[in-house]
């Protein structure tokens, strides 16, 4: 009896369990039915951002002061350096060839010298090289050397020299202004100039807009750029003024509605006034599936869409996740700027709530199981577990997440290196040539274009970017005399090179790598810059007011 009386109760209790645990189910499918209703009726209404975050919950830390890592959010305490990790005073003059310090030089005023025109209207336009359109990732990148700090006399260059810090506000104002004029485009020109009726229609081009490539990474760029300005210049009275304010504004509620790219959102309000901005853009028919729509995303994985890559080329899937990284990154830099600066509650509540679903989208499907390597970081993925394992040399890349200052993990992130210099990565290139020896390097898709083949391509910048992302000055110094030895004899850093023929080369005039190469060599000695030197002149100079220079403006 009291054997059949336990067995009954333990099936009872076992009953009544199934039915409170489908209670629980079906208040739970509710609760969550619930929210999202309530997230889609937010994502309708822009003002009305409240506190409920759909994914994660943490807040950013407004007090992290931001030219330092932020890692110790993602990996306990044990902070990762910031890179480029400087080795001034470890490194000896007689370590780096009289060749190299001169060409970090003419590299760092590569851009001021053949790329920029500071306009009359307080802007500034600054093209690729021998592209002749601006683009706002390239022209930033261009620039950034000017916003480094400490880098003469213990400080930025702008704050050395009103020139160059005019040049630097002109181009975040002329940077505002084309997000505003249309914020999907990638590239303008200075002209506005006559269209094919393709162009117009499938192509989504008008007025200033030069190409209309939605890439993620455009936007974090121009913040970084505000970033670096706010931290290495002390007068933030460009930064306060309502177009910057509302460029990020802008930019940001594009990144939201892109995270519903699969729902055909887009952004409204009154800072949408631009041809085209009110209605969700499909791209160009004959190169993303779906009659320019792209694969499908899953519009509640976190991660917000890109349609093509730093390289300019389409996204396989939406989700790039280097691109991703970099916007958690500036978004924890306009959050400071925006508390300190703008003020502006409810962009801060939307940038916090985008970033924490940005870095829930990364930990969960930013990161696949490699039966070689471990845990890498993926470069695509669509939020419903399909992804693609690959690199490419453009910055937002894998390779580059220490020096882009997101908060990795390091295991992972040292697997995706090991993968990364594998023949298991497609844009792995290593070969032998008589200048350079043993060479190996990252390439891009983009140099496989019908009208460049360079065959078995590797890009300086890739060369480059291992050194910024380096703790070890004997490596850095040797990727510097590498990539000098790599450059046909011009000294300059082009587009993409065969690795068994550094002659063979696309791009001989590229303004972003040869910042970024400066930016290495600065890192490693105090000899570049040096007003005895290397000094600069402006391409053109059309403001009226010419301001005074420093001991680095070339006065004719
Ligand atoms: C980092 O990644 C490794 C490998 O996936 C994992 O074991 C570890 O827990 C991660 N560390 C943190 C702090 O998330
Ligand atoms: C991290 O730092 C905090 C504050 O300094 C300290 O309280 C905590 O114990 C540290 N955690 C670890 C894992 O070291
Ligand atoms: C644009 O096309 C019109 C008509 O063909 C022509 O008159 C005009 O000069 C063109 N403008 C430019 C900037 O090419
Ligand atoms: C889409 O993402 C959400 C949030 O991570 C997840 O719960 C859901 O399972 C995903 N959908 C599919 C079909 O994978
Ligand atoms: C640093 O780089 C040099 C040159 O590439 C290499 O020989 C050396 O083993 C590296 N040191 C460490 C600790 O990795
Ligand atoms: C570069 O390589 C391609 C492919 O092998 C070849 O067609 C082209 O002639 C080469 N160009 C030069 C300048 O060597």
């Amino acid at each position: 009896m009291r054997k059949r009386n336990q067995k009954d109760a333990v099936c009872c209790s076992r009953r009544r369990g199934i039915v409170l645990v489908a209670i629980l189910m079906a208040l739970w499918l509710l609760i969550i039915a619930f929210s999202v209703t309530i997230i889609d009726n937010q994502l309708n209404d822009a003002s009305n951002y409240g506190g409920l975050a759909f994914l994660t919950a943490q807040n950013v830390d407004a007090s992290t002061p931001l030219i330092q890592n932020t890692a110790h959010d993602a990996i306990g305490n044990s902070t990762l350096p910031n890179y480029p990790i400087d080795h001034r005073n470890i490194v000896s003059s007689n370590q780096l060839s009289p060749e190299v310090v001169s060409q970090c030089h003419r590299a760092l005023w590569h851009t001021l010298e053949t790329t920029t025109t500071v306009l009359q209207n307080q802007e500034t336009f600054i093209i690729t090289g021998d592209i002749k359109d601006m683009w706002l990732r390239d022209s930033a990148a261009q620039i950034h050397p000017l916003l480094l700090p400490n880098v003469y006399e213990e400080k930025s260059l702008v704050q050395l020299d009103p020139r160059l810090e005019r040049v630097v506000s002109g181009l975040i104002l002329k940077t505002a202004k084309l997000i505003r004029h249309d914020p999907y485009a990638n590239a303008f020109s200075s002209v506005i100039k006559n269209r094919t009726k393709f162009e117009k229609i499938a192509l989504g081009r008008h007025g200033y807009v030069a190409t209309r490539n939605y890439e993620l990474d455009s936007g974090c760029y121009f913040m970084r750029m505000l970033y670096y300005f706010y931290q290495s210049f002390p007068d933030h009275t460009i930064l306060k003024k309502k177009e910057v304010k509302e460029a990020v504004h802008i930019m940001v509620d594009l990144w939201i509605a892109e995270q519903r790219h699969e729902l055909d959102a887009f952004p409204s309000g009154e800072l949408f006034d631009c041809f085209e901005c009110r209605r969700s853009y499909w791209y160009n028919p004959n190169q993303m599936p779906r009659d320019g729509k792209g694969t499908k995303t899953n519009h509640t994985a976190g991660l917000t869409w890109s349609g093509f890559r730093p390289s300019d080329e389409t996204c396989v899937y939406g989700y790039l996740i280097p691109a991703n990284m970099f916007t958690v990154v500036v978004l924890d830099y306009m959050l400071q700027i925006s508390r300190n600066l703008w003020k502006n509650s409810i962009l801060n509540r939307k940038m916090t709530k985008l970033r924490n679903e940005i870095q829930y989208g990364i930990d969960r499907y930013g990161i696949i199981h490699h039966d070689r390597y471990g845990d890498i970081y993926a470069y695509e993925v669509d939020g419903f577990g399909n992804y693609i394992l690959m690199d490419d040399a453009n910055v937002p890349s894998l390779l580059s997440i220490p020096y882009l200052r997101y908060s990795y993990n390091k295991t992972v992130y040292d697997n995706t290196v090991q993968f990364i210099y594998s023949t298991d990565n497609p844009s792995y290139h290593k070969g032998w040539n008589e200048w350079t020896g043993e060479i190996e390097g990252i390439g891009s898709s983009h140099a496989h274009k019908k009208w460049e083949v360079i065959p078995s391509d590797v890009w300086p910048m890739s060369i480059i970017m291992k050194g910024l992302v380096s703790d070890n000055a004997t490596e850095k110094i040797r990727l510097v005399h590498q990539l000098l030895q790599a450059s046909a004899s011009t000294g300059w850093m082009h587009e993409s090179f065969d690795v068994n023929n550094p002659f063979n080369f696309s791009r001989p005039w590229f303004c972003w790598p040869d910042s970024l190469f400066a930016e290495l060599v600065m890192s490693l000695t105090r000899e570049c810059p040096q007003p005895s030197e290397g000094q600069y002149t402006i391409m053109e100079w059309l403001d009226s007011e010419l301001l005074p220079g420093s001991v680095f403006a070339r006065d004719e």
